[in-house]
């Protein structure tokens, strides 16, 4: 694809997103739940120090953010291509909280420095373009620390098809494992979980705990 198609191409997606959280509020998507409970779980159990650099990676309008401010971590960064997502948690944190806000698309976004956790929930699996999953792959190769962890969540294969009116792709632990380890990541915990969107649908999600298994 060449620059000015993907230029466009991404306009489309920020469209897109900041329409999803405009007409249903960001407690009204499919993917709300008041309070992040499985990522919170997953990170207390790495005992990370509380200066250690976190992202979430199309963290959206979620809570997570506001756990980790309060949870004493902090050099937090939100990255996401919405605006209006990214202006509601910011918002909702008030002026005090200290967090990087990153307004960009993640598959073009460049890194200028390392993460000790890596996390994103329901974001890598609206790739299904086999470039841009390796582009974001790679990304996150390089991006987390060594040391360093990243913790994902994907539909599972008996998740649904679509999300938000796009395509999605499905994993079990296995092909998460497969994926991970082609950019240097080891999975160390896996499991599944049954969110439960705000009308009331079962949505399987494949979640991993993976972390950097060799030097850079
Ligand atoms: C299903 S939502 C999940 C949001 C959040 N992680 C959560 O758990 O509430 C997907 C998010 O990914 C963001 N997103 C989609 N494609 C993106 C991209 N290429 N770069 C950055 N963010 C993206 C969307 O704006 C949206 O906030």
């Amino acid at each position: 694809m060449g620059a000015r198609q993907q230029q466009a191409e991404a306009g489309a997606q920020q469209a897109h997103w900041d329409a999803a959280y405009e007409s249903k509020t960001a407690s009204g998507v499919s993917w709300y739940q008041p309070h992040a409970a499985r990522s919170i779980e997953l990170v207390t159990t790495l005992g990370l120090q509380p200066d250690t650099p976190i992202i979430d990676v199309g963290g959206g309008a979620s809570t997570f953010v506001d756990s980790l401010v309060e949870m004493g971590y902090t050099d937090v960064s939100v990255l996401d291509l919405s605006s209006t997502a990214l202006e509601t948690a910011k918002q909702r944190l008030g002026p005090d909280a200290v967090v990087e806000w990153i307004h960009a698309d993640l598959l073009t976004w460049a890194p200028t420095r390392s993460y000790g956790l890596w996390h994103d929930r329901a974001v890598f699996h609206f790739l299904t373009d086999q470039d841009q999953q390796q582009a974001y792959l790679d990304k996150l190769g390089s991006a987390v620390a060594r040391p360093g962890y990243a913790v994902l969540a994907t539909f599972a294969p008996d998740g649904p098809a679509r999300c938000s009116g796009l395509p999605v792709a499905r994993y079990d632990i296995k092909e998460l494992t497969r994926r991970l380890g082609s950019v240097g990541l080891q999975v160390v915990a896996g499991s599944r979980e049954e969110h439960v969107t705000p009308s009331g649908v079962v949505q399987p999600f494949t979640w991993v705990v993976a972390r950097t298994n060799r030097p850079k």
